[in-house]
């Protein structure tokens, strides 16, 4: 099984993806804000780019009785939105039921950039076990595409796609997995900062931007292993849980 890892968004092409599974992961903090909700009940997240774009899709999922409209731009809520981008904010009280439009400013432009995969699923530290598991059960070629941060890779991301390559090899023994250059820093990266996920993330610029504004939790709350068993998947231009 062949895993590439793409440090950002700007750094893969369709033909890189075309084909095979993909895995969307943007720790800090859409990715794991959508596999929060989704697991709260959340009936749909419909990513998209632009805010003006959420705002007119409102009307026509069923207005605010039936949609939120959740994002950022610079980490903090969007004006006129319903929620920010903190998975804290989303428990059942605001999600269940609903459809999120979420916007958010690498997260859902990475998204967007996996369409050609044959299977897209949403991956973070929270689910990594999960997403391991589903990526086994294909063994389909795998492209991890970090959402990074303004085009540039992000350390979070890079120690979440180490988690999942580790957590490949560690759930499937038996299953060669070849990793690029990419991959197999990242995994080097996870395996020696394990015991402190925290500290490794900190000398990171997503740290730095949610640290300035007060939302130093969020970084505890993503970068914990395994707690949000959930297996988002991208289905037309939607992201759904699906049965593990
Ligand atoms: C993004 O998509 O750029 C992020 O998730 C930023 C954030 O809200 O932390």
């Amino acid at each position: 099984m062949k895993i590439e890892v793409f440090a950002s968004q700007t750094h893969v092409t369709e033909k890189d993806i075309r084909g095979k599974d993909c895995v969307v992961i943007d720790t800090l903090r859409a990715t794991s804000t959508i596999i929060t909700a989704l697991a709260n009940g959340c009936a749909q997240v419909i990513p998209v780019e632009e805010v003006g774009q959420a705002t007119r899709l409102r009307a026509s999922v069923g207005g605010d009785t039936m949609a939120v409209l959740g994002g950022e731009r610079g980490g903090q809520k969007i004006p006129g939105f319903d929620l920010g981008n903190s998975p804290l904010e989303y428990g059942p009280e605001h999600i269940y039921g609903k459809t999120l439009i979420l916007t958010t400013t690498n997260g859902t432009l990475a998204i967007g950039k996996a369409e050609t995969a044959s299977r897209t699923y949403i991956g973070a530290m929270i689910n990594a076990t999960s997403i391991a598991l589903a990526l086994l059960k294909t063994e389909t070629d795998v492209v991890i595409l970090c959402a990074g941060m303004e085009g540039k890779f992000a350390v979070e991301d890079a120690l979440t796609a180490g988690y999942i390559i580790h957590c490949l090899r560690e759930q499937s023994p038996g299953i060669p997995i070849e990793t690029g250059d990419l991959g197999y820093v990242c995994e080097v990266l996870y395996e020696t900062s394990q015991d402190d996920l925290l500290t490794a993330v900190q000398n990171g610029r997503g740290f730095e931007q949610l640290h300035a504004l007060g939302m130093e939790q969020d970084v505890a709350y993503c970068m914990q292993r395994d707690t949000v068993p959930a297996l988002p998947l991208v289905q037309d231009n939607r992201i759904i849980l699906v049965r593990q």
